[in-house]
C-alpha cells in the first residue's frame, strides 16, 4: 500500500496542518454518523498536537477519544499515556469530549485484555482518526519487535483487537491494539519529528521484516499519510 508523504519545515507547521487534516475529518464523520473517534499513541511526539487539538473549533462532545496503546502504570505516572491525553488533549475546548482510556486495576496488562476490548465496544469505531508513532527499533504502538508477543500483534487471523505486550528493550507491560485493530482505521497517520525517525523509517521502507520493523506491517497493508517535520 501507498505511504502518503507530508514533510513539513518545522513541527509547529506540521502541528498546524495536522491538526486542520484531524478537524475536518472528524467533523466529517460527526456529520456522517453523528459521532467520530480519533485514536492517539502517547510518547513524547504528540504533545504539541494534542494542544492545538484542544483549542480546536469542533463539537467535541461528539467526539470518542482512545489511544492505541499504553504503558501499564498508574494513570498518574509521568509515563502513562492517559495522563498525557488528559493533561495535553483534554482540555480547553476538547476537555468535553469522550475519552476511553486502557489502565484497569488489574496488576498485570494481560488480565485487562477483555475489559478494555468491552470498553472499546462501546464507542463508535472503526476509528476515523489513528494516530501512530515510531520508535527508533521500528515499533509502531506496543508492536515491539524485542517482545515474545510481536508474533501475536500480527497476526491477522486472530480476532483480538488489544494485546498485552512486555517489551525487553522498554520499559513497563503495555496495552496495545493490534494490527489488524488498527488496519481497520478509515485514515492511519504516521507522526514523526526529527532527521533520525526520518533515517529508521527509511530503513524500514527498504526491507521485509515484518517482526524485525512492525511499522513495516502497517506500511504494508494500509495508506498510511506520513506528517514529519524535522
Ligand atoms: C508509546 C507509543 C509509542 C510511541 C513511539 C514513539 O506508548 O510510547 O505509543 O508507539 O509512539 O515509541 O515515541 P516518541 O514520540 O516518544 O518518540
Amino acid at each position: 500500500m501507498a505511504l502518503v508523504e507530508h514533510n513539513f519545515a518545522n513541527t509547529d507547521a506540521l502541528n498546524t496542518a495536522f491538526c486542520e487534516r484531524i478537524v475536518g475529518i472528524l467533523k466529517a464523520g460527526i456529520e456522517q454518523n453523528g459521532r467520530a473517534s480519533i485514536a492517539v499513541s502517547g510518547g513524547r511526539t504528540p504533545q504539541a498536537l494534542f494542544a492545538a487539538l484542544s483549542v480546536s473549533a469542533l463539537d467535541w462532545s461528539k467526539v470518542d477519544i482512545s489511544l492505541v496503546d499504553d504503558r501499564w502504570v498508574a494513570t498518574d505516572d509521568a509515563a502513562s499515556n492517559d495522563k498525557l491525553v488528559r493533561e495535553h488533549l483534554l482540555v480547553n475546548n476538547a476537555a468535553v469530549a469522550n475519552f476511553v482510556g486502557l489502565k484497569t486495576a488489574d496488576k498485570n496488562a494481560e488480565d485487562a485484555v477483555a475489559a478494555c476490548t468491552e470498553k472499546l465496544a462501546a464507542i463508535h469505531t472503526p476509528f476515523d482518526v489513528l494516530i501512530l508513532g515510531m520508535g527508533e527499533d521500528g515499533h509502531t504502538a506496543s508492536l515491539f519487535p524485542c517482545s515474545a508477543q510481536i508474533q501475536q500483534g500480527l497476526d491477522l487471523t486472530s480476532n483480538a483487537v488489544y494485546l498485552a505486550v512486555q517489551p525487553t528493550t522498554a520499559p513497563h507491560q503495555r496495552m496495545s491494539l493490534t494490527l489488524a485493530e488498527i488496519l481497520k482505521s478509515k485514515n492511519i497517520f504516521l507522526h514523526l519529528t526529527g532527521e533520525s525517525k526520518k533515517q529508521v523509517l527509511n530503513v524500514a521502507l527498504e526491507g521485509n521484516d515484518e517482526a524485525q520493523m512492525p511499522i513495516r506491517a502497517v506500511l504494508n497493508r494500509a495508506e498510511v499519510e506520513l506528517m514529519w517535520a524535522p
